[in-house]
């Protein structure tokens, strides 16, 4: 029996694929509740805390509605206003916080310190995305492909194109190896993940009989897909200067409806984790599509608009699955 009680969320690296598929289910049986009217409460009492040092939509209303529907508060520290980082360090910023709160969720930039929070808070803390993972995400994405497909997980053929390397690209990598799953990385090679995570990935993949393919041909590695998932090509916390340099890049690794026709597949579904720039209706997406004269960066607005596009349940389902965590590692 899988038991999570008091532990942290960092990475799904920290999780055997066993507890990964019991978050997944808990997901399903927590929305089904939600949407049947009855949901049963089970973090009365708690009190978390929701540090962003970056900016967020999702994962900010999905721990905030997944801690109010199971009963318990929530603060929102944001990228001001508090003493972190400026005139204290994250070791002292989490003996505080664990003095106070039942758990906290943390948005930030380098990995290592989401790991520092966990280290001396003393209460579980969840990695709402740094600049190396985004685990939260990745539960939403694989129980939105088990919503829209037939199949085992394992059994689910996946690309994801465009900037590999980033947070995005590096949990979906282990999390496909840990579920069984075949996952293609369609990237430049400077845009693939490290070497070292990818060992670690194919070794778990062994294990699981996950198939991790890295190619530089977007079409190769959308062939036979169930699923074509791409995200922004810079991501927060990198400078503006590297976007001439990633459209050059990255621009054959848009998601069109020609990459969707490459699946070979006429039920292949398109994944973003959003924010996406799929038109000119943004202050930055139209700056960048201005200065660069472009009319298309990851995915195109056909796709986007399609009915193959499933962003928007990859949405909902942020909120399904952080209740998850918060009810599996906090819950009464
Ligand atoms: N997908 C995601 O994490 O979105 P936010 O940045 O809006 O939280
Ligand atoms: N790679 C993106 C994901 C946003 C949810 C970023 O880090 O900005």
């Amino acid at each position: 029996p899988v038991n999570l009680h008091g532990r942290s969320f960092l990475k799904l690296l920290d999780f055997t694929p066993q507890e990964i598929r019991f978050l997944l289910k808990l997901s399903a049986s927590l929305k089904q509740a939600k949407y049947g009217g009855y949901e049963q409460q089970r973090l009365k009492g708690k009190n978390i805390a929701l540090i962003f040092e970056k900016d967020s939509t999702r994962t900010r209303t999905g721990f905030e509605v997944a801690a109010y529907d199971q009963g318990a508060h929530v603060t929102y520290l944001g990228p001001t206003g508090t003493q972190i980082g400026k005139k204290e360090s994250m070791k002292d910023t989490a003996r505080v916080l664990g003095r106070v709160y039942d758990a906290i969720e943390y948005r930030g930039f380098g990995h290592s310190m989401a790991e520092e929070l966990a280290r001396h808070a003393g209460v579980p803390v969840y990695n709402g995305l740094t600049d190396e993972f985004h685990p939260t995400q990745i539960l939403a994405d694989f129980l939105t492909m088990r919503e829209y497909t037939r199949k085992h997980l394992s059994q689910i053929t996946f690309c994801f194109l465009g900037d590999a390397g980033n947070n995005m690209g590096n949990s979906l990598m282990a999390g496909a190896a840990q579920i069984g799953m075949d996952v293609r990385l369609g990237a430049p090679k400077a845009c693939w993940p490290d070497q070292e995570l990818v060992d670690h990935c194919r070794a778990i993949a062994q294990q699981t009989g996950a198939k991790i393919t890295l190619t530089e041909d977007p079409k190769e590695a959308a062939k036979g897909c169930d699923y074509v998932y791409t995200d922004v090509w810079v991501s927060m916390g990198e400078p503006d200067s590297v976007w001439e340099e990633r459209i050059k890049l990255l621009t054959p690794y848009r998601v069109t409806s020609e990459i969707m026709a490459a699946t070979g597949n006429p039920h292949a579904k398109f994944l973003h984790c959003l924010p996406a720039f799929h038109n000119r209706e943004t202050e930055i997406g139209e700056k960048i599509f201005q200065q660069f004269g472009i009319d298309c960066m990851e995915v195109s607005e056909e796709v986007f608009e399609s009915e193959a596009s499933v962003v928007f349940d990859q949405a909902e389902n942020r909120m399904h699955t952080i209740k998850a965590v918060l009810t599996a590692t906090i819950g009464g």
